[in-house]
């Protein structure tokens, strides 16, 4: 397995849409082992989830480690169970640093397939939902800064601005 180099904000590869993962493709090797090179990555930077976008590939996979719940979704859909919602400070290993406050359905059943091809349907709640609400949005070019207030997104694109890692 292999810690793969993240991806910054900045690159454009965060901004675009990852496509769908063909049946043919699940099952086989380099899909393996893309998911052991993402899972291997996500710990090392110490996430707790992590979309292909964020190591320059696109396509519609993520995986995760929430308060002990493991794993990955391919071709990843979710739908809010309910309306209750959860307000909490976010962040993201490709804007390290900066953090801001997003409201998030609470519950969310979340469906996709696992790289042997099973099924996966659950209905997941609290920090493993924002973490599928998030990591979606990565594989629609879609970052969380976009769900910010207008306040502390200009605070956050300050704080971006004046980062080493956005400078290098
Ligand atoms: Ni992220």
């Amino acid at each position: 397995m292999t810690v793969l180099p993240m991806r910054y904000f900045g690159d454009p590869v965060l901004f675009s849409a990852a496509d769908e993962i063909s049946e043919a493709e699940i099952g086989n090797a380099g899909l393996r082992s893309l998911v052991a090179d993402m899972v291997e990555t996500m710990n090392h930077y110490g996430g707790v989830g992590l979309a292909a976008n964020q190591v320059g590939i696109t396509r519609r996979v993520f995986v995760f480690d929430c308060e002990g719940d493991q794993g990955h979704v391919i071709n990843p859909t979710w739908v809010p169970v309910g309306e209750d919602t959860q307000v909490g400070s976010e962040g993201c290993l490709s804007i390290p640093g900066i953090r801001g406050d997003v409201t998030r359905a609470q519950r969310v059943r979340m469906r996709g397939t696992t790289v042997d091809g099973e099924a996966i349907d659950r209905i997941v709640e609290g920090l493993l939902a924002r973490c599928v609400q998030h990591e979606t949005d990565h594989l629609d070019g879609v970052l969380f800064l976009r769900h910010l207030s207008r306040d502390q997104r200009k605070t956050a694109m300050q704080q971006i601005r004046s980062s080493e890692w956005f400078n290098r």
